[in-house]
């Protein structure tokens, strides 16, 4: 049988479901060597991201009519046949047959069976963990750090990002341009960016006019940023430093942005595997690395200069729990003579402002801006 978008869909699920391979680095490679269409290569797209990311959503649908493990592959089309039927709107036929012939001899009778059953019994969701589909800790962290609005910001997450593209054409999440813009930086300022890769904040960071030096700690990141600076035509010195000791003079810049490394949970739409890979344990990793960037990074501030803390996910131990470092005030939504006003999107949290995924269609992320005083 010929490439299908189903097909290239079943083979890059394998690799992600079986092998530890990342979705948005298989499938990007398996669509450069097709021949498909188009329309056929975004079908495909939305099948693997959508597919990884209901998961656990479409194991509990599948898992009603299963009486023993399946084998591997018959697991992820399973899964496959499945997000079509429940959250794809394919039409239920369709999803069947074109699911099924994807099956061995061996299996189809059974594939067919089971998604026949799919398609035509109602569910009754064990859990809002898969209903949602996402690990239990990661529902019950949600529902601790948002409340009420925990629920949608998660629903919001299991849709496909929207696309935003910047004047220069760089494609960058709304939220990420929010916190470029809130940095504040103007033309003559020096202004050091600690964890610059990709170069998304960096880039748009020089468009101000500003002075602007990227810093990463992985040289591979860095080099990404010196391409991205490089392709925009914008002069951005790179250097490879690690935030948490940096290899800058004390007190050397007008501002610094900091943004961290960090478990990514306010983004999760955007890498469809991450929900499976993260583990609660890494959060204590990430907020270790987190305090020692920003208490080193204030360092580099100059009296009355700015120091800008962010990170894309909601948590409050991996912002706002973090010390105010010394000899720094917290400047609020409304800036000052040297910070712009925060938009309304930013709610206020603790005391920095957080803006979750359903808000206003953009990664989740916190904002924290401090102002080091005149005369520390
Ligand atoms: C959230 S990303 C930065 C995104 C970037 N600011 C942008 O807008 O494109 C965090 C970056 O921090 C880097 N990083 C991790 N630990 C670091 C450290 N100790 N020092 C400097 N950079 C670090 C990672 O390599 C990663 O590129």
């Amino acid at each position: 049988m010929g490439e299908s978008a189903r097909s290239l869909a079943l083979a890059a699920l394998v690799r992600i479901d079986h092998e530890g391979a990342y979705a948005n680095l298989v499938l990007p490679a398996m669509l450069s060597r097709s021949t498909l269409s188009d329309a056929d290569r975004r079908f495909a797209t939305e099948l693997v991201y959508g597919t990884t990311r209901m998961r656990r959503a479409c194991d509990a649908l599948v898992d009603r009519f299963v009486m023993s493990e399946p084998d591997a592959t018959t697991r992820t089309l399973l899964r496959l046949g499945a997000y079509q039927l429940a959250f794809a709107k394919v039409a239920p036929h369709a999803a069947v047959s074109a699911t099924v012939d994807l099956a061995s001899r061996k299996t189809s009778g059974f594939v067919n069976a089971v998604l026949r059953k799919v398609s035509t019994k109602d569910m009754v969701w064990g859990s809002e963990a898969t209903r949602l589909s996402y690990p239990d800790w990661i529902t019950e962290l949600f529902a601790r750090e948002c409340g009420d609005e925990a629920v949608e910001a998660l629903e919001r997450m299991n849709r496909a990002p929207s696309v935003t593209t910047r004047d220069d054409g760089y494609v960058q999440d709304e939220s990420s341009q929010w916190v470029a813009a809130a940095v504040g930086a103007t033309s003559g300022e020096t202004v050091l960016d600690v964890c610059a890769g990709p170069g998304g904040k960096a880039t748009a960071l020089v468009a101000s006019g500003a002075r602007v030096i990227g810093a990463d700690l992985q040289p591979s990141r860095a080099g990404l940023v010196a391409k991205n600076a490089e392709r925009l035509g914008r002069r951005l010195p790179v250097v490879v430093s690690d935030a948490s000791q940096p290899a800058f003079a004390p007190r050397a810049f007008d501002r610094v942005l900091v943004d961290a490394p960090c478990s990514g949970l306010g983004a999760l739409r955007r890498r469809a595997d991450a929900r499976w890979r993260i583990t609660e344990s890494d959060l204590d990793d990430l907020v270790s690395i987190q305090r020692r960037a920003l208490a080193a990074s204030a360092e580099l501030v100059r009296p009355g200069g700015a120091l800008v803390y962010s990170v894309c996910t909601i948590t409050a131990a991996e912002s706002i729990e973090h010390a105010v470092p010394d000899g720094f005030d917290v400047v609020g939504r409304d800036g000052d003579d040297f910070f712009p006003p925060l938009g309304a999107e930013w709610r206020p949290f603790g005391h920095g402002h957080r803006v979750l995924p359903h808000h206003a269609d953009t990664d989740g992320m916190v904002i924290i801006r401090y102002r080091r005083r005149k005369g520390a």
